[in-house]
């Protein structure tokens, strides 16, 4: 796993820029380019289609710039908290329970203030950039404020998840789609947090991009999901508190299991936790760099009766990608409290207060992990290539003329001009074939379609499959329909 070759080639090709390079930067901000920009539009509706078309599920867009009223209430003005430790030399800000977890492996979440500077004391921590002496640690909130039109003082925050706009809008949705629960509202779109110290790329950013789904529940009907028996007996691995607690490992279980053995809260929660299993799998990333933790009380955000977040092994070790959180009624009734409006939902002549459970996935650190799973170091091949799954690679076909003469390219511009408009196709006509080759492998093409002298004589072409290099020739006239059950891996041609 060679992240830094891997960040230099998705440099290079157009996947992911740093922001405002040619400026020096801005620390936890990333670009996507070209490539980049196709990869995440692809995630996003492979997304909407296994996550949101499958359930009774409405998508919105919301503003990202918020009311203050609005994160009293969702309690992230107060709550939304990190430890801070500050260089007294060179005055570089950390995380205190990232610098405390390195030194000693001691995992320090719910410590106060005053408990982690002696840790940090006690333990000798230094500054890791100049070995300088570090300030006392402070309590950091995350939320980005900003001020709203020409009058200074009128502030406004940055949200901190997309599912903000979701509660506030709760009534709105009901009135506006009739809906009866359960039901889900989803959101794509972009999330600020003001972190101490970003870091691993693509992990820890101050703008991030998300896709959340608020699934709304009777409370008294948590085991009662619609779709569960679709996944049910779905095996996935949890990593519970007791077996973080006795240093054991992630047990496998069914969803069903889970359930019934009360090592996760309701069907709703195990239902999306099997679906994103299968999901990420299909994204390229194998079972095995998949498990579910279970946060431990200290880490639970304010918001959450119950975390178990899929995490995936990283080249730095475990991360969060998916955060699956239980929580209850505690946004609607927090909500309703402070904005005074009825956000209770009548049911058989009853008021009731909907439950929520809510898979929140970082786009980003998806891509980050299909970036890292995909990527092949070649020795054979003699180049590095990215192993895409066809749905999701930016580009899905490549057009070439086998030489740039004999009317070859005309020919091929031809198919290409007719390949575009129902895939994301390019045509290259610069270098020797095997260079072209090696270049679209490099960007994760999966299919090349190569016009050569027989083209023109019987209105056949080469397809060449990128995974095993092997060529077979096909018809003109099927090509759009078979690169189309490719993509969507109803056909097997290599
Ligand atoms: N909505 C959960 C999170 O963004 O962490």
């Amino acid at each position: 796993m060679n992240i830094g070759k891997i960040i230099t080639v998705a440099k290079r090709r157009g996947f992911i820029f740093p922001s405002s390079e040619i400026y020096g930067g801005l620390a936890g901000m990333y670009d996507f380019g070209p490539l980049g920009c196709l990869m995440k539009k692809k995630i996003e509706n492979f997304w909407r289609e296994f996550f949101v078309k499958t359930d009774n599920i409405y998508e919105v867009e919301t503003c990202t710039i918020m009311s203050k009223p609005v994160f009293v209430a969702s309690g992230h003005l107060k709550d939304f908290i990190d430890p801070l430790a500050q260089c007294k030399k060179c005055k570089s800000t950390f995380r205190a329970d990232d610098l405390i977890k390195e030194k000693t492996g001691k995992f320090v979440e719910g410590l106060n203030p005053e408990e982690l500077t002696e840790e940090i004391r006690k333990n000798d921590i230094k500054c890791p950039k100049c070995k300088g002496e570090l300030s006392e640690v402070r309590i950091f909130n995350l939320m980005l404020g900003t001020n709203v039109g020409p009058v200074e003082g009128n502030l406004a925050y940055l949200r901190p998840e997309t599912a903000a706009g979701i509660f506030v809008n709760f009534k709105n949705i009901l009135n506006a789609t009739r809906a009866k629960l359960p039901f889900g509202v989803a959101q794509v779109g972009i999330s600020y947090r003001n972190e101490i110290s970003p870091r691993h790329f693509l992990i820890r950013l101050r703008e991030f991009r998300q896709m959340e789904i608020e699934f709304f529940v009777h409370p008294e009907k948590l085991n009662e999901c619609p779709n569960f028996d679709r996944f049910a007996d779905i095996k996935i691995k949890i990593f519970t508190r007791e077996e973080q607690e006795r240093k054991g490992k992630p047990i496998e279980i069914t969803a069903e299991q889970a359930v019934k053995q009360k090592i996760l809260p309701n069907q709703f929660m195990a239902y999306f936790l099997a679906k994103e299993f299968l999901w990420y799998q299909k994204l390229g990333i194998p079972a095995k760099a998949l498990r579910f933790r279970q946060m431990t009380e200290a880490e639970t955000p304010h918001y959450s009766a119950g975390n178990f977040d899929m995490e995936i092994e990283f080249d730095f070790g475990w991360k969060e990608v998916v955060g699956n959180a239980y929580r209850t009624d505690f946004d609607l009734k927090s909500h309703m409290k402070h904005s005074r409006e009825d956000l209770s939902i009548t049911e058989n002549g009853k008021k009731v207060i909907p439950h929520v459970v809510e898979p929140s996935f970082g786009i980003d650190r998806t891509i980050y992990a299909i970036l890292l799973y995909s990527f092949f170091e070649d020795k054979k091949r003699g180049w590095d290539w990215f192993r895409f799954p066809p749905r999701i690679a930016p580009i899905t076909v490549a057009v070439y003329p086998l030489v740039s003469k004999d009317r070859l390219p005309e020919k091929a511009w031809e198919i290409y001009e007719m390949l575009k408009k129902d895939f994301d196709a390019i045509y290259d006509e610069t270098g020797s074939i095997g260079k072209r080759y090696a270049r679209s492998d490099e960007a994760g093409i999966p299919f090349a379609i190569t016009a050569d002298y027989q083209t023109l004589k019987d209105s056949t072409v080469t397809i060449r499959d990128r995974d095993s290099t092997e060529q077979k020739r096909i018809k003109i006239d099927d090509l759009t329909r078979i690169l189309t059950q490719l993509v969507n891996e109803e056909i097997k041609l290599f």
